[in-house]
């Protein structure tokens, strides 16, 4: 029972690989599929998984799913970003693959894949933030994923940092996810070229003319060559980072949070700021020791690492347990 498969579902595509018991990835897989469609995303994730099992015996298969998954680990209940509602994930997975399957959110799995095998290895407790599209969050707290009563702790994307702010995907409005997230970038960037400052030309020319491809990681390249407002949009997003960390830290006062998701690859372009932005927000500062503000180490594929990990210990629990 050394291998299992894990596949993080994000809003346009499938990642997937085969992981083993030291969290390495032995082989992977991607595909652009349209998430919206659950029977293509299932149908994709059938096949991905016959050709991995041509040639690796996996016992287990784990998902990681970008929304609100329920206390029972079989439904993605609602998400921000997909058109998913009540979607039964984990037995439509596990009807097309009769494997045991293990769903949990995207966030969760990496960051049980950065406490096993990454930035927070000798840690009892770990607080992750994932920035991407949203913010994702994930708590493990002695050694155990933290997920609530109801399946749904650690959106700390969703917590209100601005009282009528911008408009979130989830319904509210002023977000956290709204202020520091790649999405945030995003925005900033097709602004600028909608206005045609010569800092928009200067992306969109980067992006071949392709409007569409002026994103987040465009502007982090921006800011390794020291371009001014790709800095100080990088330097804002660490600014609201750093608040809304204070904000957690007042709830759960960890000792360490890991950063990750694709902003976090910008290092201390953005967690220079969220450092400085944590020091100044948190309460009682200055009387107490604070928490270690650290990248991620695992990169993209934490997601998939850590939905294969927690669903090979479970699948090996059950069997012992049987
Ligand atoms: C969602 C989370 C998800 C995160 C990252 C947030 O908007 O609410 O469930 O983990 O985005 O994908
Ligand atoms: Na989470
Ligand atoms: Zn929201």
């Amino acid at each position: 029972d050394r291998l299992a498969i894990g596949i993080d579902i994000g809003g346009t595509k499938i990642a997937a690989g085969v992981v083993d018991e030291d969290g390495r990835l032995l082989a992977q897989s991607r595909r652009e599929t349209p998430t919206t469609d659950p029977v293509a995303m299932v149908d994709a994730i059938a096949e991905i998984t016959a050709e991995f099992r041509e040639d690796w015996p996996v016992r287990a298969l784990g998902v990681g799913a970008a929304g609100y998954v329920d206390a029972s680990q079989s439904t993605v209940v609602f998400s921000p970003h997909l058109a998913w509602r009540h979607e039964p994930l984990r037995d439509a997975i596990a009807r097309r693959t009769r494997l045991p399957v293990l769903v949990d959110n995207d966030a969760n799995a990496s960051g049980w894949a950065e406490w096993r095998f990454g930035a927070a290895q000798n840690e009892a407790d770990l607080v992750m933030v994932t920035l991407g599209t949203g913010i994702g969050g994930a708590i493990v707290i002695d050694g155990q994923p933290y997920r609530g009563h109801f399946g749904i702790a650690g959106e700390f994307g969703h917590m209100q940092v601005v009282p009528d702010g911008r408009p979130c995907e989830c319904g509210n409005s002023g977000c956290w996810e709204q202020y520091a997230s790649g999405r945030v970038l995003q925005r900033r960037a097709q602004a600028a070229v909608e206005e045609g400052t010569s800092f928009g030309a200067a992306l969109l020319a980067a992006a071949d003319g392709n409007r569409a491809r002026v994103d987040g990681t465009l502007v982090g390249r921006f800011a390794a060559q020291g371009e001014e407002e790709a800095v100080a949009w990088l330097t804002e997003v660490g600014d609201w980072l750093g608040v809304g960390l204070a904000n957690v830290a007042a709830a759960l006062d960890p000792g360490v949070f890991v950063v990750g998701g694709g902003v976090s690859a910008n290092g201390d372009l953005l967690l220079g700021p969220a450092r400085a932005a944590f020091g100044r927000s948190l309460t009682g500062r200055g009387y107490r020791a604070e928490a270690r503000i650290v990248g991620a180490h695992l990169g993209p594929e934490a997601g998939l690492i850590g939905a294969a990990d927690m669903a090979r210990i479970t699948a090996r629990r059950r069997r012992l347990a049987s």
